[in-house]
This record gives C-alpha cells, sequence and structure tokens, in this order.
C-alpha cells in the first residue's frame, strides 16, 4: 500500500511534520509512506491551465500513484493555510484542461486528515478541510481524526513532545486508516 502525507506547513521545523514523522513510525512496514513536496507550485491561476506547469504535473501524478493521501494541518486564523488551498486548488482540476470529463488527481481517492495547533486542537481547520475534501470528491474517511493541542511553551522552545495517550490516539486513527484504504484497494 503506497501512502502519500501531506503536511500543510512550510515551517522547517512544522509540529505538523513531526505528527506525520510519528504516523509513519507507527504505520512501519505495514505502508510505504511519502511526502508530497510542493513549495514550488505555483498560485492558482488559470491562465497557467492551458499548459500546465511542470510541478503541477508532478504532484498530480505522485497523487495519482498513491492509494491513500494523509493531510496534516495547522490553522490559520481558523482556517487552513493558503499554501494547503492553494495546492488543492490545483489539484481540484481537470487533467485534460477544459475537459471536465477528463477527471482530476484526486477525484475517489482515500483521505484522513489530522492535525495540531493551539487550544482548538485545529477543529476550525479540520472541519473546514473535511468540507473542501467532499466538494473535490475525494473518498473521506471523516473520524477518526486526531486534532491535538501543543504543549503551552511548545512555540517558544520549538519542541513538543507527544503524550502516551495522543500517541494512541493517532495509532487508532492509523489502524483505521490503513483498514479503510486497504478495503477500498479491493475494488
Ligand atoms: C497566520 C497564523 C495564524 C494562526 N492562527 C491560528 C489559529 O487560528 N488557531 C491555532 O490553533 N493556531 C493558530 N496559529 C498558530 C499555529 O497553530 C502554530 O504556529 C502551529 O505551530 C503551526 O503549525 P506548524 O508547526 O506545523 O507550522 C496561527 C499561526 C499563524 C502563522
Amino acid at each position: 500500500m503506497k501512502l502519500l502525507f501531506i503536511v500543510g506547513s512550510m515551517r522547517k521545523t512544522s509540529f505538523n511534520k513531526e505528527l506525520a514523522h510519528k504516523a509513519q513510525e507507527l504505520i512501519g512496514d505495514r505502508a510505504e509512506v511519502s511526502y508530497l513536496h510542493y513549495a514550488d507550485i505555483p498560485f492558482m491561476n488559470q491562465d497557467l491551465e492551458k499548459e500546465v506547469p511542470e510541478t503541477i504535473q508532478r504532484v498530480r501524478d505522485e497523487v495519482k500513484a498513491a492509494d491513500g493521501i494523509w493531510i496534516f494541518t495547522p490553522e490559520y486564523n481558523g482556517m487552513i493555510p493558503g499554501v494547503e488551498k492553494n495546492l488543492l486548488d490545483w489539484l481540484s482540476r481537470p487533467l485534460v484542461p477544459g475537459n471536465f470529463a477528463s477527471g482530476t488527481a484526486v477525484a475517489g481517492k482515500p483521505v484522513t486528515v489530522s492535525g495540531v495547533g493551539g487550544r482548538n486542537k485545529t477543529k476550525g481547520s479540520r472541519g473546514q478541510l473535511f468540507t473542501l475534501l467532499k466538494y473535490i470528491r475525494m473518498d473521506l474517511m471523516e473520524e477518526p481524526s486526531c486534532g491535538f493541542q501543543l504543549a503551552p511553551d511548545s512555540m517558544k522552545t520549538d519542541v513538543w513532545k507527544m503524550t502516551p495517550e495522543q500517541v494512541e490516539e493517532l495509532n487508532f486513527q492509523v489502524r483505521a486508516f490503513l483498514d479503510f484504504v486497504a478495503e477500498k484497494m479491493k475494488y
């Protein structure tokens, strides 16, 4: 099984990236995990769609090759970060420019969401992401979806140590998503 992880933060020491690494560690050898690098994609501009940029083709190919997608999202002002929305807007577009019957890279693709942030435990951004992922017709596993709060001094120290309970919660989502994707791969 091939899983593609998307981290909605460009920060070098992103806590969401750390969360993704922890999920990868918990998955172990039960799936092949890779990370989508998308810092180089342009802002959505329909003028660019006429001749799909190479970077967009690359991210589409990586998404298409995956059996499942796991998005790790921060929360910015109660919403998903702009970089994440920009990526998903690109991925929502038809594979053949202007031909809406040609399908997209994401339609029907199994997906799950987790996030770490402030007091709200990314409830706002994950909720928004659910709406968006359904809108672009991804196959969303809505529950379980882990949302964690950083430790009070994490932003100052740049350190977030997950509690054993948080790890167990994440592990529960790992197991659920592996089962969810495996089930979809039968068809
Ligand atoms: C523009 C901006 C807005 C933010 N708004 C929120 C917010 O609404 N809720 C929240 O929990 N954290 C908010 N934060 C703090 C982020 O949750 C925190 O920086 C987190 O560590 C970002 O994830 P990362 O470590 O993966 O980059 C905001 C940060 C930025 C830069």
